[in-house]
């Protein structure tokens, strides 16, 4: 493992094929444990659309979004605990980070094909001084990368499967989102697809 980003995007950094096969197929069986005790969901947006992307979370937080709009929450909409974050997550969260204090949430996003993330910032948290850890599995994703402001230019990248990106720094509150994946890039998920695992610290 590397501790050095191979490419900073408007202040992104990201760590190409940071995680190798084994790493990334070790993450997937943990996941597979957590979808099992928190099944993914497609959540609403605040606008009352479903969202494409079906999610759901580990973590003493979980992200959540309907119409009265985005917020954290202590269970899963079935009423369980969302299960703790994997052992595997957490450490690429210390080897990265570099941070005693650990993730509060691991947001877990699901991508078929047709699915997508549009421009957003990451402002649920409480103190933005945290930043937030992106973890690439399956299919690749287009990465659109913007401003601190809505609007203005943006860039994109392939994210990979096993690319590893934090958003910190002045890099914290930009806007981003997912445009497509590439369906059929990746053999890592036997069903196809991308996962997302974003990492954050919410109280
Ligand atoms: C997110 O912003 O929650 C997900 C980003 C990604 O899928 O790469
Ligand atoms: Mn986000």
């Amino acid at each position: 493992m590397s501790t050095a980003p191979s490419l900073t995007l408007r202040g992104v950094e990201i760590y190409q094929h940071f995680l190798d096969r084994a790493a990334q197929q070790a993450l997937v069986d943990d996941l597979r444990a957590v979808q099992r005790a928190a099944p993914l969901f497609s959540p609403e947006t605040r606008f009352g659309q479903k969202m494409s992307v079906q999610m759901t979370s580990a973590g003493k937080y979980g992200w959540f979004s309907d119409r009265r709009g985005y917020r954290y929450e202590r269970r899963h909409p079935s009423g369980v605990d969302w299960p703790p974050i994997p052992e595997s997550v957490l450490a690429i969260w210390r080897a990265v980070t570099g941070l005693d204090r650990l993730p509060d949430c691991c947001l877990v996003n699901f991508y078929r094909e047709g699915a997508r993330m549009g421009l957003h910032q990451d402002r649920d948290e409480a103190d933005f001084g945290y930043p937030v850890l992106s973890v690439s599995l399956g299919d690749d994703g287009l990465f659109r990368i913007g401003n601190e402001t809505r609007g203005g230019k943006t860039e994109s990248i392939w994210l990979q499967s096993g690319d590893v990106a934090v958003m910190g720094g002045a890099a914290r509150l930009l806007h981003h989102g997912v445009d497509r994946i590439r369906p059929g890039s990746s053999t890592l998920l036997a069903q196809g697809g991308r996962i997302n695992l974003t990492c954050r610290v919410v109280d």
